[in-house]
């Protein structure tokens, strides 16, 4: 390991991401732990050079008051304790410290040094992933999400055509999406891909079913069963890779964290498909993997790309699908990222789509009536996702992004714009 490293320990506040995130942000890698971890735990996670013990008011975790392991006061380690009087504390806080206090912490108290970086990063994970896997082969189900791309493209730098990817286009993907994986990692970083056109599949299993909730669960395990299949066909994999983030860890607690972890049977995938887990991100923060991917040469518009859920178009054509309304939602989509783009807002708002629903409305083309879908915009800003504003667009772009709309895509004559936050409605329509 090239990086020092501070360690936070969990004993319950809800802050500590914040802390382990601050010290990043000087440069300085931070993991949290579990209050419990042994000496022996954290002397194997490489260049320790400060503890944070961190609790809140109470040090509970689940409603049980927690204490770290007694041994841990002995190491000759620098330990700073925010909230709670431990005497044997080089440093004692009352309150998380400023920036400033954090720095005298971790450069004069732990003399740390700020070489957390991308480069680093990448080099580290190249290697501890070429000691895992050695001479086995990985799979991936490559999405062409942020994670799943970043975990791709670090992969083929440390184990190249030993890493099998798979993309199942599963016909509920935004225009060009599927090519664009095609483009980035088949022709230009020779990656072994193997690619599975499932559309007639899926909307085969998905003809005449309305529910959002049962359309939901169709496209889950249907992607499973594409994928096992495709799984069942290579020979001799042991490694299953996953585009798990650091977030996705310390959510679910640091405990439980833990559990997952060690927790082999992935994504629900059946019990006699057995693979050990390859997870370079693990550790990373979102922005974090977004860096990530920029220095693995990764363009922009996949690194940047907005979040998209995983049953796709297919909750954004809604009621029972049809192939000419999931059409209408794809060229609508379409259509409005590129006039985003063109006004700068593609930077400016968190996630934008078109829906379009299972019924139609009157309206004239060519002075006759026509009977045509309706497509509904909506335009979100959020910091969780948890709840969402609506972003105020102007004017002059919505009317020309309707006009494009009515004007290119077939089976429509009427837009709209959504106005509901979060809550009450969700981000997405299903
Ligand atoms: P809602 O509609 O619940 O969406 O307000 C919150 C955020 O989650 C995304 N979303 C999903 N993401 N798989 C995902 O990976 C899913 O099944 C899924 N459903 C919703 C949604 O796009 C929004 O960003």
């Amino acid at each position: 390991m090239k990086q020092d490293m501070i360690a936070v320990l969990d004993l319950g506040s809800t802050k500590n991401t914040e802390l382990a995130r601050a010290i990043r942000s000087l440069g300085v890698y931070s993991e949290i732990y579990p209050h419990d971890i042994t000496v022996n735990e954290l002397k194997k996670t490489g260049n320790l050079k400060g503890i944070i013990l961190y609790g809140g008011e109470n040090r509970m975790v689940d409603g049980v008051p927690v204490e770290v392991c007694p041994e841990l006061y002995d190491m000759d380690c620098p330990m700073m304790s925010i909230d709670h009087p431990t005497s044997k504390c080089v440093q004692q806080m009352d309150t998380a410290p400023d920036e400033d206090g954090l720095k005298k912490f971790v450069f004069d108290v732990c003399h740390a040094e700020a070489n957390w970086n991308m480069k680093n990063f990448i080099e580290d994970q190249v290697e501890l992933v070429r000691r895992q896997v050695g001479d086995k082969k990985v799979l991936l189900a490559l999405s062409g999400g942020v994670d799943s791309s970043v975990v791709a493209a670090l992969l083929i730098k440390a184990i190249g055509k030993q890493l099998v990817c798979v993309h199942v286009n599963h016909g509920l993907m935004r225009k060009g999406e599927s090519e664009s994986v095609i483009e980035v990692f088949k022709n230009q970083m020779d990656a072994n891909l193997i690619y599975v056109d499932a559309e007639e599949r899926f909307l085969g299993k998905l003809a005449g079913v309305a529910d959002p909730e049962r359309k939901r669960k169709i496209i889950g395990a249907e992607f499973i069963r594409v994928f096992e299949e495709e799984a069942r066909k290579l020979e001799g994999i042991d490694f299953l890779a996953q585009g798990t983030i650091y977030p996705d860890i310390i959510e679910s607690g640091t405990k439980t964290a833990k559990m997952v972890k060690s927790h082999h049977n992935v994504g629900g995938l059946p019990e006699d498909l057995k693979f050990s887990l390859v997870e370079p991100l693990y550790y990373l923060f979102k922005d974090e993997v977004r860096a990530c991917g920029l220095e693995l040469g990764l363009p922009k518009e996949m690194v940047y790309r907005q979040p998209f859920p995983g049953p796709g178009l297919g909750v954004r054509c809604l009621g029972a699908i049809t192939k000419e309304r999931l059409e209408a939602v794809r060229e609508s989509d379409a259509i409005l990222r590129e006039e985003f783009a063109a006004a700068g807002l593609d930077k400016k708002v968190w996630q934008y789509f078109t829906a379009v629903p299972d019924f139609k409305s009157v309206g004239v083309r060519d002075h006759a009536r026509c009977f045509e879908y309706p497509v509904i915009i909506r335009a979100v800003n959020t910091v969780d996702a948890m709840s969402a504003t609506i972003e105020q667009i102007d004017w002059p772009v919505l009317m020309k992004i309707t006009d494009r709309i009515m004007k290119e895509v077939p089976n429509v004559n009427r837009v709209c714009y959504d106005l509901s936050p979060k809550p009450t409605a969700t981000i997405e329509w299903e």
